[in-house]
């Protein structure tokens, strides 16, 4: 595939995956989100399930390389899915601590005006109790939470420069705790959902054979792999 392609298709990628947030920020400005009966529910359940879709996108892209030499060229837009991926956590959670649980934004920025920039804080301090609550007794925030900070980790460590300074093998392992990050998905929204609501199992289904797909390609790549020479006898000189 030629460089132009290559540079177009990342363009139409770019616009695929900002769709979702453009079609959010329109519902805003056209007032239509306003007439839903619980706008914040509804921004975090957008956000929720595009981080998802995101992330399994993520995840299917090596297995379907291998599919045929032919795509192999889609490795190259890995990175970028899993970026966006991060940018949609990232609004979910920022929905969860500014809408969700009510930090100020408008106060805290009209104390930033006022040369009070100590009301960023004192907004925070309003809300912190509630979420120190949440992470306490919901096991759902603890989960999402975990798996937004190993995307954090992730998305801080992609830049080539971070990964040149950390050795190809270190990054690799790091970076396969998107994995782990994509598990602890699916667990947050099967924790969240209410008793004999079965909504997340075609997330779970698509991770599954996505997971299966990883550990298949693994045990074939060891069995293929010769054996190690056997070293005794080098040393023995036998
Ligand atoms: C990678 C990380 C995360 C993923 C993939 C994720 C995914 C999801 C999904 C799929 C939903 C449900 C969507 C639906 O029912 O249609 C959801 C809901 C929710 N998430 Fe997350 N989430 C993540 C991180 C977080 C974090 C860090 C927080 C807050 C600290 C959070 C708070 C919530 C809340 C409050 C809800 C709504 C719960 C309810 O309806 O009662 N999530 N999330």
């Amino acid at each position: 595939m030629s460089k132009r392609s290559i540079a177009a298709l990342k363009v139409l990628l770019h616009l695929l995956c900002l769709a979702p947030f453009a079609y959010l920020l329109h519902l805003y400005r056209s007032g239509a989100l306003a007439l839903d009966p619980d706008p914040v529910n509804y921004i975090t359940h957008f956000t929720g399930n595009w981080t998802l879709y995101l992330l399994l996108a993520t995840l299917a892209i090596t297995p379907l390389r291998r599919l045929s030499t032919r795509i192999g060229f889609i490795v190259r837009f890995r990175r970028m899915i899993g970026l966006y991926a991060f940018f949609y956590a990232t609004l979910h959670l920022a929905t969860y601590i500014f809408l969700f649980s009510g930090y100020d934004v408008i106060t805290a920025l009209a104390g930033i005006r006022a040369d009070h920039p100590g009301e960023i804080v004192t907004q925070w301090k309003l809300i912190w109790p509630s979420i120190a609550d949440d992470l306490l007794k919901r096991r759902f925030i603890q989960v999402g939470l975990f798996a937004w900070v190993i995307l954090f980790a992730l998305a801080v460590t992609s830049p080539a420069f971070i990964m040149r300074a950390m050795g190809g093998k270190n990054w690799r392992r790091l970076h396969s705790l998107i994995y782990v990050a994509a598990i602890a998905g699916v667990i947050h929204y099967w924790w969240l959902v209410k008793t004999g609501v079965r909504t997340p199992w075609k997330d779970t289904a698509v991770l599954a054979v996505l997971l299966m797909a990883r550990v298949a390609y693994t045990a074939a790549k060891r069995r293929r792999k010769p054996a190690p020479a056997r070293t005794d006898a080098v040393i023995s000189g036998r």
